[in-house]
């Protein structure tokens, strides 16, 4: 059965430096697939550690459904939070055959015999390792491995299913095939799914929410639709999506969500939350995706093409504006061009940051837009 999740400013500090984890609040609802993201070091771990229960926070609650598990007066131990943990160093036990590992929480919880066996052949059919049994781990490929850790999840019948990196260590055509895996073992348990990556396009692929984290907090929960299109803050849009951010000069937005603004030079309608309302006057940053851009366009910025790479269906340009050398924004076009090459780059939509946004005529400040990698 899925139960839902709720974080209430729940820290963890440990000996020296700023907390792990800082007044954290987050509903995950039940059954929902949530992403964790952001750079190392930020928490993700701990907080995962913290639902588990094999950390205890400094502060704040931790509940499933209506049930408290963790506060300052109350504490569940982990065997009886019936939470599953799939590491990405799988965790199998080595001296174990494949349906030993499988078997093992249902030997825990006293299942035996022919019902024992048949739920740890269901398990691994759910995985596609059907007939694996006698398997030893080490002869198995990467992927198996972690598929037989997934089995080992569904045969616990988890009703909260963590996983931490668990596609780390495997090279890129594999965790694209193992997405698949995930999706069809997410539906299968239906278990509420917290899913710790580092990998955006994992995340995206993947979760239903995601939260971006940073030094111990979160920055954006949203859908990845939403965090695409509408990154809170500038912190956010470098992290996803590659997004260039660059600074404009704020013409007009009067509240509907658009806003019009002056960007190397050209003026150009872009989007912005709705409800805004600016005098013109102000500066702000703007975030630009490769396909917030179009290739010769007569009202467009002049550009200088510094590469182009052919990319089969399409060709990637890198491309530096006449009225920000220095800069370098990344954009698709149907056919290669020529380095050096003088084009006209025009700007069809962007993001303007809402967390961005100064006062009327600061200091002049130079463009810092760079390109994310
Ligand atoms: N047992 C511990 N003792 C002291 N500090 C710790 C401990 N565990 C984690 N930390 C610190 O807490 C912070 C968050 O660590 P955490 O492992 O949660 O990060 P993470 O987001 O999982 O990073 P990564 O992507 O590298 O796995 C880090 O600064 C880390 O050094
Ligand atoms: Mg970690």
């Amino acid at each position: 059965m899925a139960v839902s999740i709720h974080l209430r400013k729940l820290t963890r500090r440990f000996d020296r430096g700023p907390a792990a984890l800082d007044e954290v609040s987050l509903d995950i609802r039940p059954g929902e697939f949530l992403a964790l993201l952001g750079p190392s070091g930020c928490g993700k771990t701990t907080l995962l550690r913290l639902i588990a229960g094999f950390e205890a926070p400094s502060a704040g609650s931790l509940a499933f459904g209506d049930r408290i598990v963790a506060s300052e007066s109350a504490f569940v131990q982990p065997e009886a939070r019936n939470v599953a943990i799939v590491f990405q160093s799988y965790a199998l036990w080595p001296h174990m055959s494949v349906g030993e590992n499988v078997g093992y929480p249902l030997r825990v919880k006293g299942v035996r015999g022919s019902a024992q066996a048949q739920k740890v052949a269901e398990a691994l059919a759910a995985v596609d390792l059907s007939g694996f049994e006698n398997r030893r781990p080490a002869d198995l490929s990467g992927g198996q491995r972690q598929r037989v850790a997934l089995a080992r999840c569904l045969a616990m019948e988890p009703g909260i299913v963590l996983l931490d990196e668990p596609l780390a260590n495997l090279d890129v055509h594999l965790r694209a095939s193992m997405e698949e895996t995930f999706r069809a073992f997410h539906r299968r348990t239906g278990a509420t799914l917290v899913y710790v990556t580092h990998d955006q396009a994992e995340a995206m692929a993947l979760a239903d929410r995601i939260a971006v984290m940073e030094r111990g907090r979160i920055l954006q929960l949203s859908t990845p639709e939403t965090l695409y299109a509408e990154p809170a803050s500038e912190a956010v849009a470098r992290f996803v999506g590659h997004g260039h951010v660059a600074d404009a000069d704020l013409l007009l937005s009067p509240g509907d969500g658009r806003a019009r603004v002056r960007l190397f030079g050209v003026e150009a309608d872009i989007r912005c939350p709705a409800g805004l309302r600016l005098p013109s006057g102000r500066r702000g940053r703007v975030c630009l995706r490769a396909e917030d851009l179009e290739i010769d366009r007569a009202d467009g910025f002049a550009a200088r093409v510094l590469s182009s790479t052919f990319k089969g269906s399409h060709s990637r340009l890198v491309v530096e504006p006449l009225a920000a050398p220095g800069t370098r924004l990344s954009l698709h076009a149907p056919s290669g061009r020529a380095e050096g090459e003088s084009v006209r780059i025009g700007i069809r939509d962007g993001w303007l940051l809402p967390d961005t946004v100064g006062d009327a005529q600061p200091a002049p400040r130079k463009s810092l837009a760079v390109e994310a990698v």
